[in-house]
């Protein structure tokens, strides 16, 4: 608080607990007229209603007393006066990092139990996957969507979701997706020709002449993270371009301006807010889904091929 409202608030403060202070030992002095039958001679209703004194209720004085002590020594005791501090030191600072400790002391008991194992194994314990549901729900949700399915910008966590180690990892320290733009580098065409490339590469409609001059590209510029075979890079954020989940869209004008001027997402890290046990409830959430949902997928296949 700077000094000028310091002074404002300590002179506001000031005269209205002086005017009170004042008021009060004001108004048990001062003198109402009082005519002889004892009223203050005001009558209403022709002279039936006459208005009378009456000295203050004993109550009434005591508690104005109480409510100003208790105002000054709340001002005394806590922050109120200003910048001024207060004996106590009292800051909602510090009460929030208290309640923060005693919460996270709570919560590292209730996750001390499930340290011990691995994330395969919680991914299979039903207490630890309904925390990692309410958890995603409360942290990731909003940007990687309810069941995990990603949207734009926000990749799906269901097709790396079963590797625990990358999930806890990647939350943990967050990650910076660099693509680099290619426009400049490329061209028009060259970004083109790799598109279609890249359309190939998934199995998507594609221009077969262009696609096959994109390859020399695509060898020349994009293996180096997105690999020789275009399954991406994990650790670098590279996404595999032949899985067919796209975080841009994998239609040929997302794609191209995927190449043409890069991208950056940005994830946050997790360490500080949630802490290793907690991620790991949710990599164990996540990769019970993902296991489940690859299971359902190759179901009707297994179905079909059985004579
Ligand atoms: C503010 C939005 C946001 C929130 C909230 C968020 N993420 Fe992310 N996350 C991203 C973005 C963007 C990426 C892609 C980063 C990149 O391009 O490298 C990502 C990537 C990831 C990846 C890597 C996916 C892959 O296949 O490469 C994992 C795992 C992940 N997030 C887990 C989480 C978890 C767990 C939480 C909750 C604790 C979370 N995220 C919360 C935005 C978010
Ligand atoms: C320096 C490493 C790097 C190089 C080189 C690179 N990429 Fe990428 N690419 C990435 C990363 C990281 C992402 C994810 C960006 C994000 O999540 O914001 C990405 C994303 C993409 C996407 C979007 C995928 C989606 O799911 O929407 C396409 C398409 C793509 N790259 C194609 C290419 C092509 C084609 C080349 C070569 C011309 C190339 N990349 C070169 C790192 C690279």
């Amino acid at each position: 608080m700077s000094l000028f409202w310091s002074i404002y608030v300590g002179v506001l403060i000031t005269s209205n607990i002086g005017l009170a202070i004042f008021l009060y030992f004001y108004g048990t002095r001062v003198k109402i007229p009082i005519e002889g039958d004892g009223t203050t001679g005001h009558a209403w209703d022709g002279g039936k209603l006459r208005e009378s004194v009456r000295r203050l209720p004993r109550w009434w004085a005591i508690m104005s007393l109480a409510s100003l002590a208790v105002a000054i020594g709340y001002l005394v005791l806590f922050p109120g006066f200003g910048s001024y501090k207060g004996v106590l030191g009292w800051t909602s600072e510090q009460q929030v990092a208290e309640a923060r400790e005693e919460n996270a002391r709570k919560l590292g008991e209730l996750f001390a139990r499930y340290r011990q194992y691995p994330v395969d194994r919680l991914s299979q314990d039903h207490v630890a996957l309904q925390y990692g549901d309410r958890l995603f729900q409360d942290n990731c949700a909003a940007c990687h969507g309810t069941k995990a399915e990603g949207g734009y910008g926000f990749p799906a966590l269901t097709v790396n979701g079963d590797d625990g180690d990358f999930v806890v990892a990647t939350a943990m320290n967050g990650r910076d997706g660099v693509m680099p733009p290619w426009g400049a580098v490329l061209g028009d065409q060259g970004v083109n020709e790799v598109a279609n490339y890249v359309l190939r590469l998934s199995g998507a409609p594609h221009d077969t002449a262009r696609a096959q001059a994109g390859e020399t590209r695509f060898k020349e510029t994009c293996v180096a993270c997105h690999g020789a075979d275009g399954k991406g890079n994990k650790a670098l954020g590279a996404p595999d371009l032949t899985d067919r989940s796209w975080i841009y869209g994998g239609e040929l004008a997302s794609v191209t301006q995927s190449i043409r001027d890069g991208r950056n997402g940005h994830m946050p890290a997790w360490k500080d807010r949630l802490g290793e046990d907690q991620v790991r409830m949710i990599a164990a959430w996540l990769r019970h889904n993902a296991l489940r949902d690859r299971a359902q997928q190759a179901a009707p296949v297994a179905a079909a091929a059985a004579p």
